[in-house]
């Protein structure tokens, strides 16, 4: 199969030296992709600025969150998964400056406006695609990821915590449209990769019987 993976975090520049991001290492998204590559499978990651190396696949560099969009949409049409794994700003400013801010006697306040939501936009744009999202919670945490899956129309959402953040092993939770989940506890993130792809495969061959 052909998957549509996305990894890290993305940035939205403030002035041409300073930004906003996020702590992501894209560490998930990259376990995810080389285990994918590892079970034959070919693999596009769309990418923001990662702390790990991506394995061999097509990798796609972005640094901001409409730039990941933009490769993501292009990408899109031609996968039979999407995995989102990265963590896209969701706000940027209003405006970048061009140069640097001068150090001034007051500090500037910074206008934010809202980055564009990827998932929620490729939903829309879906045709037979299997849709995997993640939610970052920091409290509701069932609660709050079965709302995502629900609202952004998903067939798999991967739920973790705060603490999950660039961190070598994780505990997640994964919730299905149908009420079922089940829990990764405490492994390395290879092996939450390795599971995510095979439930992955599985919802692939499930939509190609209904096509
Ligand atoms: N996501 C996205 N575009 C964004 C932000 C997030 O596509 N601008 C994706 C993430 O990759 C993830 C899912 O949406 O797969 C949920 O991300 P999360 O940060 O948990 O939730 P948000 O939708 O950003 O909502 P909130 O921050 O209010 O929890």
């Amino acid at each position: 199969m052909r998957l549509l993976i996305t990894a890290g975090p993305t940035r939205e520049y403030i002035d041409d030296v300073r930004f906003l991001s996020n702590a992501s290492s894209g560490r998930m998204g990259c376990a995810i992709a080389r285990a994918a590559v590892g079970r034959g499978h070919e693999v596009v990651l769309v990418c923001g600025p990662l702390e790990v190396a991506p394995p061999p696949c097509s990798v796609r560099d972005v640094v901001s969150t409409a730039d990941m969009l933009a490769r993501c949409c292009e990408e899109f049409p031609q996968a039979d998964a999407l995995i989102m794994a990265a963590a896209p700003a969701d706000f940027r400013p209003a405006r970048r400056v061009r140069g640097k801010i001068k150090k001034s006697a007051k500090p500037p306040t910074l206008r934010l406006v809202s980055a564009p939501d990827i998932l929620a936009e490729l939903t829309r744009r879906r045709t037979t695609q299997v849709l995997v999202g993640f939610a970052l919670e920091a409290a509701d945490l069932e609660k709050n990821a079965r709302r995502k899956l629900r609202d952004k129309g998903l067939d798999l959402i991967v739920a973790n915590t705060p603490e999950a953040i660039a961190a070598e092993r994780s505990t997640v939770h994964v919730f299905f449209p149908d009420g079922g989940h089940e829990t990764l506890a405490d492994l390395p993130k290879e092996a939450i990769a390795e599971r995510l792809v095979e439930l992955v495969e599985r919802l692939v061959a499930e939509r190609r019987k209904d096509i």
